[in-house]
């Protein structure tokens, strides 16, 4: 994705440090920020500096190569696993459970850190290869969701989306979004409803952002508008992403999908869920299993923004002394999903199988 002209990916690592667009500043101002510690990028992504299930991968897998140069300070970056102590390997082990509990919903997370630390146990130098190697599979994947997804959008269509699921919830592309600027590249004529996205507007503030940097026209709505937009004929299909997909299809994804999907199907508009195929978690039958991750309650009872000064400032809009409640993320049942764009086509629900 280009900014200001100059093309960017979401998250990067150059040497041992992790750098990446800080989508807390965005859309006000474009920062980046440097995570010089596994502890910085797991903070990073606790504080959603990086956020959006495939780029939370990729800061993982990043965050275990930190761990592993940092674990094995001293016998350099070609340290190999005959010569890691039992302080070492326990450090590691701590290491990836750290990670892992940052953002417990989103399954590439711990797809990255299982693939980093078996890498890492070979050796440092492999562990940065295998942390490389997923930003570039990442990209590749979303970009392929792209080409898989953009038939289906015609001349015209007007497509609802929840969440941020764009380049920025990836290394490039995203997955709901990459089939959207695929054909745009087509040039195709179409229209976006990008829901605002509460509590922590990734829909206003960052979809609408890549949106506008892309030229697609498109208009932020209220939350609670998809029932009456659908009811007016106004949505053809909606396209969200993924956060964890059980092996059945049921689908994990930002608080409010769920709704969407019922909705949906009451006016029999096609639901689709783009993700790749790392999202889904084989190991759990269904829905229930998946862990719901719950966020501060500051979220839902205040509201942060630029003045007129341009100074971040936060409100609270809540009655004072209540309390909230802010689950991240719903389970959307299979059986409202008409489809699955992955990397690999368009996968219906009880089509999801390892062999793919
Ligand atoms: O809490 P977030 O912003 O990390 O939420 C994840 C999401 O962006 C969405 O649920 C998205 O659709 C998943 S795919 C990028």
């Amino acid at each position: 994705m280009k900014v200001a002209g100059k093309h960017y990916h979401t998250i990067w690592m150059e040497g041992s440090s992790v750098f990446m667009i800080d989508q807390n500043a965005l859309p006000f101002s474009f920062e980046i920020y440097c995570a010089k510690s596994f502890r910085e990028t797991c903070n990073a992504i606790l504080t959603m500096i990086t956020r959006g299930a495939g780029a939370i991968g990729a800061a993982a897998g990043f965050a275990m190569a930190q761990v592993f140069i940092e674990g094995a300070r001293g016998e350099g970056k070609g340290a190999k696993s005959e010569n890691y102590t039992k302080e070492q390997i326990d450090f590691f082990d701590l290491a990836r459970k750290e990670i892992e509990s940052t953002r417990p919903t989103a399954r590439n997370l711990f797809y990255a850190t299982e693939r980093v630390f078996n890498a890492g146990l070979i050796s440092v130098e492999n562990a940065l290869r295998e942390a490389q190697l997923l930003a570039d599979e990442n990209i590749a994947d979303a970009k392929q969701i792209g080409e898989n997804g953009s038939n289906l959008i015609k001349n015209g269509s007007r497509i609802l989306t929840h969440c941020n699921a764009g380049w920025l919830g990836f290394v490039d592309y995203g997955s709901a979004l990459a089939p959207l600027y695929i054909a745009k590249e087509a040039g195709k004529d179409f229209f976006v409803y990008a829901d605002e996205t509460r509590p922590r507007n990734q829909g206003a503030r960052l979809t609408a952002w890549e949106l506008q940097n892309e030229g697609i026209p498109h208009k932020i709505v209220p939350d609670n508008a998809g029932a009456y937009l659908m009811s007016k004929g106004m949505i053809d299909s909606v396209i969200v992403g993924a956060d964890r997909i059980a092996a059945n299809g049921d689908t994990a994804n930002k608080i409010g999908t769920f709704e969407k999907a019922i909705v949906a199907k009451e006016f029999g508009i096609p639901f689709y869920v783009a993700a790749p195929y790392s999202t889904i978690d084989f190991s759990i039958s269904d829905g229930s299993k998946i862990q719901i991750e719950e966020r501060s309650e500051e979220e839902v009872l205040s509201y942060s923004g630029p003045d007129s000064d341009g100074v971040i400032r936060t409100i609270r809009m809540a009655s004072p002394g209540s309390h909230a409640l802010n689950p991240a993320f719903d389970v959307t049942p299979a059986r409202f999903i008409t489809g699955f764009i992955t990397e690999k086509g368009i996968i219906k629900p009880n089509e999801l199988t390892f062999s793919h």
